[in-house]
């Protein structure tokens, strides 16, 4: 009985360890989105630059995004985060999560922002927000399957899922109109069978019976 609730005890500090370290990268850690982080996350929608390379509404408004984060915190299709520096000064640098999560399939669409360009092409934080999210994709949420949708144009969103191993699978021809002009959109994805994450170790998800 003693063995068994110790065996319990581990089992439990085992995933509590594996969920943070799911959300703890070598440059950025997700956490859950603050209504704090609200006003700064309307600023870089609403920038030209960020905006050009995403599919959302604009302009939004600080009292949409109030709302928007009401309805999305007991929405168990979605997960949302907002990303912060893992050095001392824990900068909040941008946002990303999952969309669409279908659990019968087990696929979701990822979408991430390094909405502070300050940081764009600095060393990798962009891809780090990516390794992060799938690793919580893959190793929390039992994902098979990861997908996301891009623009043609954006050539640096494009390098970074070609540096994690995703594929592409096809374009959706003139799939969004945006900024007076329609948009050829690219699908693109990872299964969980051609992930490959360094700082995880393979019997992670997968520890043998004692
Ligand atoms: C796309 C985005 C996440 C990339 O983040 P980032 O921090 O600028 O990129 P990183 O520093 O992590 O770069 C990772 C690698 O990709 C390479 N890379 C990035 N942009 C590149 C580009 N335009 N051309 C060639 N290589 C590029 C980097 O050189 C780096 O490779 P290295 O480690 O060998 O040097 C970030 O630019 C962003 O958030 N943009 C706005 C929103 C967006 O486009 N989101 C994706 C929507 S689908």
């Amino acid at each position: 009985m003693n063995s068994q609730r110790q065996r319990d005890k581990a089992e439990a500090q085992r995933r509590e360890q594996l969920l943070q370290r799911s959300l703890v990268g070598r440059k950025v850690r997700l956490r859950c989105v603050e209504a704090n982080d609200l006003p700064l996350r309307v600023q870089w929608v609403n920038s030209p630059v960020i905006q050009r390379t995403l599919n959302f509404q604009y302009p939004l408004s600080l009292a949409k995004m109030q709302k928007w984060l009401d309805t999305v915190i007991t929405d168990n299709t979605r997960r949302d985060f907002s990303i912060v520096t893992t050095d001392a000064n824990a900068v909040y640098i941008g946002f990303g999560g999952f969309l669409n999560i279908d659990h019968g399939p087990r696929k979701a669409e990822l979408y991430v922002a390094i909405g502070n360009s300050s940081y764009w092409g600095k060393g990798g934080y962009g891809i780090d927000a990516y390794r992060v999210l799938m690793r919580y994709g893959f190793l929390e949420l039992g994902l098979n399957r990861i997908y996301g949708y891009q623009l043609t144009f954006n050539s640096s969103a494009r390098r970074v899922v070609e540096m994690l191993g995703w594929q592409t699978e096809g374009t959706l021809r003139q799939d969004i109109f945006a900024h007076g002009e329609l948009r050829d959109r690219a699908v693109v994805s990872i299964l969980r069978e051609e992930w490959v994450d360094p700082d995880v170790l393979p019997s992670a998800d997968a520890m043998p019976p004692d």
